[in-house]
């Protein structure tokens, strides 16, 4: 038998958390980047609606598309051999009905060659969980801070800061727990609250700006790859400054060609 890694299944992602390894997750947008996510032996790559700002330039995850979603997903199944892939559901591709939900979902497993989907939200989405990991669509939620919900809840802040909000945290993750998610991305919430829900609950925690006793952690790679220039968000570390290179690289190739240096004598057929 070899000894090559085979592709990661939810039972395996299950199997991690029993034996209380910390799940690692980014996101990825396109064939190469996911290739190289892959190798390094992430879990789980997702390929979240953040793909708006990193990608499409838009100023919010609103504006991204059922279509555009699909497409990027699917690069990303493209370059993957191992991890599990997820598709994030885009703004009221879920949250109409769970008919319609569950007839968009179905084309990431379909259409785009993912392993699950991932909506945000929780109590209030939790009948719809149901529904699509009855139909045998595997589910990951997604509560704290919600992108999607961003612009009308007036911007960005840390959740759970009060009891009442902390409570109602854990409430939600309890309702996708029995809804049948696999796990939870929770994002944006203080330390010790996500603490308090990754306790409460048996099935994996993913945090993002969540603390460290998640069962997991997932960042948007772009941060972490320092491509992301305008600043570094609290809830990140940059491990390179791919950024600053890009710029290097692209000056250096622009000089070359103004002075004549590009193309080379080897670059060049006789
Ligand atoms: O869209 C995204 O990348 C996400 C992660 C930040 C969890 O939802």
């Amino acid at each position: 038998m070899s000894d090559a890694p085979r592709k990661m299944t939810l039972r395996d992602l299950r199997k991690l958390y029993d034996d209380g390894e910390r799940i690692v997750s980014l996101t990825a947008y396109d064939t190469l980047t996911a290739r190289f996510v892959d190798d390094a032996g992430v879990h789980l790559i997702l390929v979240g609606d953040s793909l708006g700002m990193t990608m499409l330039g838009y100023p919010t995850t609103v504006r991204v598309t059922l279509d555009e979603s699909l497409h990027h997903t699917a690069a990303v199944v493209r370059g993957v051999q191992h991890a599990l892939v997820i598709g994030d559901m885009p703004f009221l591709t879920f949250q109409v009905s769970p008919e319609e939900a569950m007839r968009n979902a179905g084309r990431y497993l379909q259409q785009a060659g993912a392993d699950g989907v991932k909506v945000e939200g929780g109590r209030e989405i939790a009948p719809t969980v149901r529904r699509l990991v009855d139909v045998g669509i595997p589910v990951l939620g997604h509560i704290g801070l919600l992108p999607q919900k961003v612009v009308g809840e007036g911007g960005y802040r840390v959740y759970g800061r009060t009891p009442q909000e902390a409570d109602s945290l854990m409430e939600d993750a309890l309702a996708l727990e029995a809804a049948g998610a696999f796990g939870i991305v929770v994002e944006s919430v203080s330390a010790a609250v996500a603490e308090r829900i990754t306790g409460g609950i048996k099935i994996p925690t993913i945090g993002i700006g969540a603390g460290r006793h998640c069962s997991g952690q997932v960042q948007v790679i772009h941060d972490i790859l320092g491509l992301f220039e305008a600043f570094v968000p609290k809830h990140t570390r940059r491990y390179g400054n791919l950024a600053q290179e890009v710029r290097r690289i692209v000056a250096a190739y622009r000089d070359d060609v103004r002075d004549g240096n590009f193309p080379g004598e080897e670059n060049s057929w006789k």
